[in-house]
């Protein structure tokens, strides 16, 4: 699948040298940079918050796509689209005005998504697809990088593939968590279009562009 997209997770990049690792990552090729923002109670993990945003803003023009992972996120939809994100992912987990939530993050001028868990029933991802430009499915429990993908998202990004072509063509689907260069020609097989790779690109053997380019090429171009 020539057309995949690479967003690289700061996550597991040296945060003495954020800047440096987010430009390294945008001129070795990557997509979109992939920003998690954990709070410590929807997830067990604390990270980043709009001031991390809006650092990465200055250093580069790629897309930021922001992963909030934290309860009650209609709280912080302005507050992150103000400081630079381009594309907002929110969790149906933490979700009750779920529709609500997906017209705010619409209205915040960001591109909408929803991240499902693991074992998160599919079917509001069905009846959310009309509201949403991209769908991330988790491939790991939430909360911290370089944890194992699980083989039985493979399914899971199958059937979100088959609904996405059914109800909307153009929503992205990203997968997040334990992707490498054995797990990319997968993922990919099974419908994955956007590769989101912490450890991967930032610890990876070689420089970030290297890694970038391997997990590329794993991903089949
Ligand atoms: C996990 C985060 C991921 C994480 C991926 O909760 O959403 O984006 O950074 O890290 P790796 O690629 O190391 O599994
Ligand atoms: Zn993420």
């Amino acid at each position: 699948m020539s057309d995949v997209r690479l967003a690289p997770s700061i996550l597991a990049a040296d945060f003495e040298r954020l800047g440096e690792s987010i430009r390294e990552a945008d001129a070795g090729g990557a997509d979109f940079i992939h920003i998690d923002v954990m709070d410590g109670q929807f997830v067990p993990n604390i990270t980043m918050g709009p001031v991390v945003v809006a650092a990465a803003r200055r250093v580069t023009r790629l897309p930021l796509d922001v992963h909030l992972m934290i309860e009650a996120p209609q709280r912080y939809v302005e507050a992150f689209a103000g400081a630079g994100a381009d594309r907002i992912t929110v969790h149906a987990e933490v979700a009750p005005h779920l529709h609500r939530l997906l017209q705010q993050v619409q209205e915040a001028g960001a591109a909408v998504g929803l991240a499902l868990n693991p074992l998160t029933p599919l079917a509001v991802l069905e009846g959310a697809l009309p509201y949403l430009d991209q769908v991330l499915m988790m491939t790991v429990n939430p909360g911290f990088g370089g944890q194992v993908f699980i083989p039985a998202s493979l399914e899971r990004i199958a059937a979100a593939r088959e609904m996405r072509e059914r109800l909307k063509p153009d929503c992205l689907i990203e997968v997040d968590g334990g992707i490498d260069r054995h797990t990319a020609p997968q993922v990919c097989a099974a419908g994955a279009q956007v590769l989101i790779a912490g450890t991967a690109v930032f610890q990876g053997e070689g420089s970030i562009a290297d890694n970038l380019r391997r997990l590329r090429a794993a991903a089949g171009g």
